[in-house]
């Protein structure tokens, strides 16, 4: 089986479903190595990497792997795959970017990769693990001057061919009003929480508006997330009603009700699974038997506006909380 693609605003064509990486406190590098394989195994050419995740070293390794035959019996070419990869916090000064970068190429054995992403739009970061109240000592508001600095070494990326496209995540309408007049490329894709409970519409909308891709994060929800980065509040996307009720009538896992709505709505799904069903069965949903409109509408009435990865550890010293990350309000908060 193969993921239908989809153009992309530089004339490449990208797999309408990805394959997660962020194994985080529930799956090791080898469990995430091992998923990563049975994924490329069972027909997924588009994989979300991320320096941060730790484990583009085993990731490179299964890479190589497909491109020897090694894994479906058949050479992967390179421009088969479509490979994403992500610039951590620590590296968005100007010196730093390009590096990481060919760190990243380096572990994941490629000369190229198809999108790269600056993965939140500030420099603040945090030890692994550490408690969500601790804030950084020089963790700081978006400052548009630094995110343009570093966002010029992304277009030189891309102008030197490290990368066929770039792009950003975690960001919002009111910094891309900022960000897109200002850059000489623009980003091609924006990768962002989404899943039936958190359908962020008005920020799809600007997306399209402005031919940006969109790539999904979180598409099932993340049940396996950290107890940390759980609220009681949460919704449950594959607990929901109608949700489950549309699952129950298909005769599918309310897994699959999640991602075929977002292909319905042009999102590119990039679910993570250590399990070979799992896999197999998400890449199906997007491949056969689309929702009907109706109960296209109908998943719509699910959203809840239930943001699950709030970042609460990219705080600066001054802000109220997580809400401040967002700018719920149209205006970037300082
Ligand atoms: N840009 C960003 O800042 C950002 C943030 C978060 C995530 N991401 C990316 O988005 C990817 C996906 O997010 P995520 O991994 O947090 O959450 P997710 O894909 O919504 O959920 C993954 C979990 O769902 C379970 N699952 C998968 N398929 C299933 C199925 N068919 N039936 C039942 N359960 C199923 C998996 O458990 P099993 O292993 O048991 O199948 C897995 O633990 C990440 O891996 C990462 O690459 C990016």
């Amino acid at each position: 089986m193969e993921a239908p693609k989809v153009n992309v605003s530089n004339g490449t064509k990208i797999p309408c479903i990805g394959f997660g990486t962020f194994g985080s406190d529930h799956a090791s590098n080898e469990e995430v190595m091992d998923s990563v394989r049975l994924a490329i195994k069972n027909g997924y050419t588009h994989i979300d990497c991320a320096s941060v995740y730790g484990n583009e070293k085993e990731i490179g390794i299964v890479l190589k792997e497909a491109m020897d035959g090694k894994i479906t019996g058949k050479k992967i070419k390179r421009s088969d795959l479509w490979i994403t990869g992500k610039l951590w916090n620590d590296k968005h000064d100007k010196e730093e970017v390009i590096p990481s970068l060919k760190q990243s190429l380096s572990d994941l054995q490629l000369d190229y990769l198809d999108l790269y992403l600056v993965h939140w739009p500030f420099p603040n970061f945090h030890p692994p693990k550490c408690d969500v109240s601790s804030r950084a000592e020089n963790a700081r508001p978006y400052i548009h001057e630094e995110f343009m600095a570093c966002w010029r070494e992304m277009e030189k990326a891309q102008e030197t061919g490290l990368v066929k496209a770039i792009g950003v995540s975690n960001v919002t309408i009111a910094k891309l009003e900022k960000i897109l007049p200002d850059c000489k490329i623009r980003p091609a894709f924006i990768e962002m929480e989404l899943h039936p409970t958190f359908q962020q519409v008005k920020f799809r909308e600007y997306a399209k508006l402005n031919s940006i891709g969109i790539i999904g994060f979180c598409p099932l929800g993340s049940p396996n997330r950290p107890d940390r980065d759980k609220d009681d509040e949460d919704a449950i996307d594959m607990a929901d009603p109608i949700v489950l009720e549309l699952a129950k009538k298909h005769n599918v896992h309310p897994a699959i009700i999640c991602l075929k709505w977002a292909q319905a709505h042009n999102i590119i799904p990039i679910p993570f699974s250590t399990k070979e069903k799992n896999i197999i069965s998400n890449l199906a949903s997007v491949c056969n038997n689309p929702l009907s409109e109706e109960e296209i509408e109908k998943l719509n009435s699910v959203e809840k506006n239930c943001r699950l990865v709030k970042g609460p550890v990219f705080l600066w010293k001054s802000a109220k909380d997580w809400h401040d990350l967002w700018d719920e309000d149209g205006i970037i908060v300082k």
